[in-house]
């Protein structure tokens, strides 16, 4: 008799303690949107807490506990429209879980060691969309109960133990869009599989990390795709093959590290000549006999991947890619940028070579045929010219977008980019370069609207450099220097008449003259964060307004009541980590700062340096009173009154003193 009662005994302790813990963590679901969206993740909930108002309709529940979900469990909610169940160690969903939830759109089971799934289980939404059983052990889809899955949009079934991908006959597929089988353990694919998607239309189908070893003929006949994912698959040849007749927009073939697949043959693409691809990508694949006829059967491709292909050429000679618009030829070990034959992609509009394994040398007019170029990315490609670069840019006269950003020191000719009088975007950033000529670089950019100079150790004293940038909006000057930390009267801003953004972040900046902004009155964004600047440098933007101001991580311990006026004139200010300084000289600022709070960002991080005392308080915390104190009257009357004393007995002790000697 003992045994039981210590037992219950037990329970009923651990059973109490559990659950002040719950009421004590129902506390914590933090609302992101009030009455509506909510986090309660990772709370040790068992249960929905009573916190939880009726009317939520976006709830991350994740990381809790709820082993079975019966139609009690979520009632209360009735307007749910989202809800994320991930790694609630569920196992049972029972009937009509969600029969009151009709608004439900998405339900996420992701992680759930799933054991049933009641028929009626996911009855009651009228239009679920997107069904999340990532990792929940799911080896069959007749798992998945399909009775109210019409209008089913998206359904993820990642890293289960599938094996085949043959729905049950009644599984409405027609609306499906998005159809996630990666990392799971399928290996064939039959006509009677596929046959099950006919009535799709449009669909993206993922099979990445799958193996795919055999596809039977005839399979994708006159199948219409978004997109195919069979990335990861080892023998390529096997999905060429068996992708016959079918159309693809997008056909994702490429490969991982850490997987050990064979090279691939020239003749394994002779399958793309009995299909329709508009976009192939074949990242870190390796073609070894890699020629010409190659590409036979590219010729209607419009996108190209060739990133990580261990390529040091294409080869020349290379014949009808005439609709190829966009070719990726990222981290290749390419030694000089005419060996990527361009005159072979006469109509290509976007040419990606970064992170170049070699050093690239330019060449001379190696891109002149690409007469339609717009977009052009060099970067991280450890490019070094001392000319540069109008032979090497010969032609492009349509280039909008030119990325030269991490690259070796480069040698600017004045006029540097006169081949491209249409650049809308410059990006030089982290690369060091340097003027050839007296005069600006950029001179005939009438359009350029973004240019990206950080970190270029830019000679900033010459007040030359930016001339001709008439059109200007976006100059990021982050991590430059100027002459004694100082941007003076007459700088190389003066001529940026149309400048938005400026960004001098990280310049080691110690002051600004008054005057310094003067021309650029249409500013709307100023960043000097990380300088060194005190207060009196907000003068220099006396004459702007409406702008967002950055002052963060700088030297301002006090601003003068003068400058209140030109902060008051903006919309955003961030003075987040200065050395402020909260005694009766800074009171002026302080007092506004309370009154002009929802100006300020990042006041979290808005606190005092100085007094001693008050270091480390938030600026919006401070009380101060200046001017005399109750207990410095006091004080002074006593004072006085000491004097008065003090006086009155030594005039007494005079005159006695002058009887006396009378
Ligand atoms: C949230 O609900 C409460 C009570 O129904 C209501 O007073 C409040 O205005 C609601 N807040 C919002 C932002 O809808
Ligand atoms: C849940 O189901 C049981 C039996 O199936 C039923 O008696 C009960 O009314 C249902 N509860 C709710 C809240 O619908
Ligand atoms: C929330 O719903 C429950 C059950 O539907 C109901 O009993 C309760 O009164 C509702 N609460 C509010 C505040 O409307
Ligand atoms: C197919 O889907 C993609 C995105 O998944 C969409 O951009 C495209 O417009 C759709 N095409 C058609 C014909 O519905
Ligand atoms: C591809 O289509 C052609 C013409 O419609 C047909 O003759 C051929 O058998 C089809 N191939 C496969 C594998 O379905
Ligand atoms: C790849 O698959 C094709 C059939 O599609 C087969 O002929 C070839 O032998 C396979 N290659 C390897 C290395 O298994
Ligand atoms: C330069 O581009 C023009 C068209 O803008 C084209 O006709 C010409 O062939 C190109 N020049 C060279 C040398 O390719
Ligand atoms: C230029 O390339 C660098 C590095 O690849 C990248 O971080 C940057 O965003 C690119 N610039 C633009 C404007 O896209
Ligand atoms: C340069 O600045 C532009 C515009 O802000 C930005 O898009 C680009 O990513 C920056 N480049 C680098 C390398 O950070
Ligand atoms: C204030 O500026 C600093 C430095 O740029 C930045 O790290 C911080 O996020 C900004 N604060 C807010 C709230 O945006």
């Amino acid at each position: 008799m003992m045994a039981p009662h210590a037992s219950c005994f037990l329970l009923a302790v651990v059973f109490s303690m559990s659950c002040k813990a719950i009421t004590s963590l129902n506390q914590m679901c933090t609302e992101k949107e009030a009455n509506s969206t909510y986090n309660c993740e990772n709370l040790g909930l068992t249960g929905v807490p009573d916190t939880l108002p009726n009317t939520t309709e976006f709830l991350e529940f994740g990381f809790n506990f709820l082993p079975t979900l019966e139609n009690t469990t979520f009632s209360r909610l009735v307007d749910l429209i989202f809800l994320d169940l991930t790694r609630c160690q569920i196992n049972w969903v029972h009937e009509d879980t969600f029969q009151n939830h009709h608004q439900l759109n998405t339900i996420v089971l992701t992680g759930n060691p799933l054991i049933f799934m009641a028929e009626t289980s996911l009855n009651g939404p009228m239009s679920l969309q997107h069904l999340f059983l990532i990792q929940t052990g799911i080896s069959n889809l007749e798992f998945i109960p399909s009775q109210n899955l019409e209008n089913l949009e998206s359904l993820y079934l990642g890293s289960n133990h599938i094996s085949s991908i043959k729905f049950p006959e009644n599984f409405p597929t027609q609306n499906l869009k998005v159809l996630d089988f990666q990392n799971n353990a399928i290996h064939y694919l039959s006509s009677e599989d596929l046959h099950a998607l006919e009535k799709t239309t449009n669909l993206s189908l993922n099979f990445n990390g799958n193996d795919i070893k055999g596809i039977e003929a005839g399979a994708f006949h006159s199948k219409i795709f978004q997109s195919l994912n069979f990335g990861g698959t080892l023998n390529l040849s096997v999905v060429l093959k068996g992708l016959q007749n079918s159309s693809i927009q997008s056909l994702w073939l490429g490969s991982y590290e850490d997987t050990d697949d064979q090279d691939l043959t020239s003749a394994m693409f002779d399958g793309l000549c009995e299909m329709s691809v508009e976009s192939i990508n074949l990242q870190k694949q390796y073609i070894s006999d890699i020629s010409s006829t190659t590409f036979r059967c590219f010729t209607q491709l419009q996108e190209l991947d060739l990133t990580a292909n261990h390529l040091n050429e294409l080869p020349s000679g290379i014949k009808g890619m005439k609709a190829l618009k966009k070719l990726v030829l990222n981290v290749n070990i390419f030694d000089q940028l005419c060996q990527i034959s361009a005159a072979s992609f006469p109509s290509l509009l976007d040419l990606s070579i970064k992170g170049n394994k070699k050093k690239l040398d330019l060449g001379v007019g190696c891109l002149e045929k690409l007469e339609n170029l717009q977009k052009l990315d060099l970067s991280h490609s450890d490019i070094e010219a001392s000319d540069c670069c109008n032979i090497q840019l010969k032609n492009l006269s349509h280039l909008q977008y030119l990325n030269l950003s991490y690259n070796e020191p480069l040698g600017l000719q004045s006029q540097a980019f006169k081949e491209c009088p249409q650049l809308e975007g410059l990006d030089l950033a982290f690369t060091r370069w340097y003027v050839k000529g007296p005069q600006s670089p950029f001179q005939n950019l009438h359009i350029l609207q973004v240019l990206n100079l950080s970190h270029c150790l830019l000679d900033t004293s010459n007040q030359h450099l930016l001339t001709g940038l008439v059109d200007l909006r976006h100059l990021n000057l982050q991590g430059n220097h100027f002459q004694d930390g100082s941007i003076s009267k007459t700088n190389l801003l003066q001529t940026l008449r149309s400048l938005e953004i400026l960004i001098l972040s990280s310049c080691d900046l110690l002051s600004i003259d008054k005057q310094a902004f003067q021309s650029l009155g249409k500013l709307s964004h100023v960043d000097l964060s990380y300088n060194n600047l005190m207060g009196n440098s907000i003068d220099a933007l006396s004459h702007l307004q409406g702008i967002y101001l950055n002052m963060a991580a700088n030297n301002i311990h006090v601003i003068p009541s003068h400058l209140l006026l030109t902060l008051s004139q903006q919309s955003t200010i961030n003075l987040s980590h200065n050395p402020l300084d909260c005694t009766c000289s800074n009171i002026h600022f302080i007092t506004w700062y309370k009154e002009n709070l929802q100006k300020f960002e990042g006041s979290e991080d808005t606190k005092c340096a100085n007094p001693p005392s008050l270091k480390g308080v938030k600026l919006s915390d401070v009380k101060l009173s200046c001017g005399i104190t109750a207990m410095g009257i006091f004080f002074l009357v006593v004072f006085l009154f000491l004097i008065a004393l003090l006086l009155i007995f030594s005039v007494k002790f005079l005159l006695r003193w002058k009887y006396q000697h009378i």
